[in-house]
């Protein structure tokens, strides 16, 4: 358990906050390119607790602006999409991307006030299927060459979810890799060739065990967590009775992202981006090493379980996620149904809004979660000294020498599992269609 005041401290991402601080020296995901894709692309972006609007001009170009008027405080998320920039239509005052005011009809003939009025802006970067901001002081950094971002678009998918919950629980049931064996337990098995677009479903690697069984018959991992630059490698080993062992390699990629594998063919890559300090979006890209992604396939399976604009689940806490004890004595451990999505929705929206960390109680599975805070804690603490070449990923290292990073599922000995990992992740590279994922 920690202190109330730490668990402010690692919370908290507002402006002026120290977590805050460090989740603004980092490209933040703000929205999906889907959401732009209609006739007026205009969308409110609530993100580390700023009021932003983000739209796209007429020349193609994307906008991240304040999303109050600086004149009056009007929500220009109702603006007028005109003259390639965004107008406000309490009086007219018209901003291009920039956030410059370039107008100001109803102002006197020949006033210059509108030279002077610049509204708070970020810069935006699209990538496959998500538009990133950068809402830090300086230059942003360069995006490292992971998988998600090297993979032409056509082999990457992006969607996202709302959690009603602090960004970091969110973040900590994705390095804890205990819990899949309870939390995502299903007491039957699927066959995996249904598995498609969904995690947990495919067979374990090289073999014909359905990962569902595995991770049930398996519940006490092995787990390591180290160091990288990037952020943490979490290596979780389970050793089966025929003395071989299942390897599974996951990662934190500070700040707030995780990199997992779903299948044989495909990674997710994931961020629990703050939108305020009670409510949270995942994002994911999902990266395939084969063939192009079904993006028809995936989105559907998905718009099925969320309600738009704001992609909140219709599974949620106000109908007990969808809780039956029928399912939950004979099918699944949760009773929430086959998506692992909302059984990890439960899991951290539960403890509350912000979670009282005063009262955990972290076991020896919870390696991962440990590591993370002290990592994020240096962070603030370095932030603190005027230190910001300290951080991960801004301390020297080159961005773009970061390649992976390696998220699989592998078998083998329980001794060389760096090495299995390693070779099984050079073989999937070197098979890859469509792009060329080698490092
Ligand atoms: S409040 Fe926006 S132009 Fe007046
Ligand atoms: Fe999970």
């Amino acid at each position: 358990m920690i202190s109330q005041e730490l668990n402010d401290t690692i919370t908290r991402t507002g402006p002026g906050t120290d977590a805050g601080a460090v989740m603004r020296r980092y490209w933040q995901p703000a929205a999906l390119s889907d959401e732009l894709a209609t006739n007026r692309p205009v969308v409110p972006v609530t993100l580390l607790g700023e009021k932003l609007v983000l739209f796209r001009d007429n020349d193609g170009n994307l906008g991240l602006i304040d999303r109050h008027c600086p004149h009056r405080g009007a929500d220009l998320c109702l603006g007028r999409l005109d003259d390639n920039g965004l107008r406000c239509p309490f009086h007219g005052w018209h901003f291009d991307r920039t956030g410059q005011c370039v107008e100001q009809p109803g102002e006197p003939e020949g006033s210059r006030m509108h030279e002077s009025i610049r509204n708070t802006s970020y810069p935006v970067v699209e990538k496959n299927g998500i538009i990133f901001a950068y809402m830090g002081p300086d230059d942003p950094p360069p995006f490292p060459n992971f998988d998600c971002f090297r993979a032409p678009d056509t082999h990457v998918f992006a969607f996202k979810g709302l959690w009603e919950c602090n960004w970091l629980q969110a973040l900590e049931v994705g390095i804890d890799p205990a819990h899949a064996s309870f939390l995502h337990r299903f007491l039957k098995d699927e066959d995996p060739a249904d598995s498609y677009g969904k995690q947990f479903r495919d067979a374990a690697a090289d073999t014909n065990i359905p990962m569902t069984r595995l991770l049930r018959e398996y519940t006490r991992p092995e787990i390591t967590v180290e160091e990288t630059d990037y952020g943490l490698r979490l290596i979780a080993l389970r050793h089966l009775e025929n003395g071989q062992t299942h390897i599974r390699i996951t990662n934190q990629i500070f700040p707030e992202a995780i990199s997992i594998p779903m299948s044989r063919e495909m990674i997710i890559t994931q961020w629990h981006v703050p939108i305020d300090d009670e409510h949270c979006y995942w994002y994911s890209m999902f990266t395939s090493f084969t063939d192009p992604v079904d993006k028809e396939k995936m989105r559907a399976q998905r718009l099925k379980e969320h309600r738009l604009p704001d992609y909140a689940p219709l599974k949620n806490k106000r109908n007990n996620y969808g809780f039956d004890p029928d399912e939950q004595a004979t099918e699944t451990y949760t009773g929430m149904g086959m998506d692992i999505n909302v059984h990890d929705q439960w899991a951290v929206e539960s403890p509350g809004p912000i979670f009282d960390r005063t009262r955990e109680h972290l076991g020896k599975t919870d390696v991962g979660i440990i590591k993370y805070r002290r990592m994020l804690r240096a962070a603030i603490a370095a932030l603190k000294d005027g230190k910001e070449d300290a951080l991960p990923m801004r301390n020297g290292t080159d961005p773009a020498t970061l390649f992976g990073p390696i998220s699989n599922d592998t078998i083998g000995d329980k001794e060389k599992w760096r090495e299995v990992s390693a070779q099984s992740d050079a073989e999937r590279r070197a098979a890859c269609k469509g792009w060329d994922a080698t490092v």
